[in-house]
């Protein structure tokens, strides 16, 4: 199973990825290209170390976002990608590539949805005064952060917490919760039916 990363910026969930993808815990999926829509994305570094194609597609380039979806699709087809994940990726994408990957599009979001969407979740997790925050994976569909939940992890908001200490605790459970879900997916274990989606449990140890 084929996978596409898309970045933009630091990349520690795309390097979770590729941890785990070494480690033998992604299942029969494959990182097969990372690629960033921001020149010099540290991203690009971190990939290219573990040996994994990095290409750069800079959304600026394109004056139309069809061409840059566009350009995005001819990339990831060049490496018979099957799946996408979206790893801190910050553009939004529209019908034109989603028609590419029917289905096969998901995204990691530092909040639980559908609370906090967007930008500087954690920001407005703290503005908002909730006692919990965390994160999801879900579909990608033509809304912003919209799509069917496929998973969450809760974290605390603690009194003395601010942007970047709430962040960082997040952080820590999406690197394990996005790993997690591609193998789930890998596996056949992630089924959908409407906007719910089953998570089967993983066979054996
Ligand atoms: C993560 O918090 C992700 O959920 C959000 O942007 C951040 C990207 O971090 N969409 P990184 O580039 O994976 O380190």
């Amino acid at each position: 199973m084929m996978l596409g990363l898309l970045a933009s910026g630091r990349g520690s969930n795309v390097q979770a990825i590729l941890e785990a993808a070494a480690a033998g815990r992604l299942g029969r999926a494959l990182p097969a290209v990372v690629i960033a829509n921001v020149e010099g994305a540290a991203v690009l570094e971190r990939a290219r170390t573990a040996g994994v194609p990095a290409r750069t597609i800079p959304h600026q380039g394109f004056s139309r976002r069809e061409d840059f979806e566009a350009a995005l699709v001819g990339a990831l087809g060049e490496y018979r990608v099957e799946w996408v994940v979206l790893a801190g990726f910050m553009r939004l994408l529209g019908p034109r590539f989603l028609a590419a990957f029917p289905g096969r599009v998901i995204n990691i979001h530092p909040s639980l949805l559908p609370a906090f969407p967007g930008v500087r979740s954690q920001a407005q997790a703290l503005a908002a005064g909730v006692k919990v925050s965390g994160c999801t994976v879900h579909f990608v569909d033509e809304g912003l952060d919209t799509g069917p939940i496929i998973a969450q992890a809760a974290v605390p908001v603690l009194d003395d917490d601010d942007e970047a200490v709430l962040s960082a605790r997040i952080l820590r459970e999406e690197h394990r919760l996005l790993p997690e879900v591609i193998r789930g997916i890998a596996e056949g274990r992630v089924v959908r039916e409407g906007r719910r989606v089953r998570v089967r449990p993983p066979e054996g140890p």
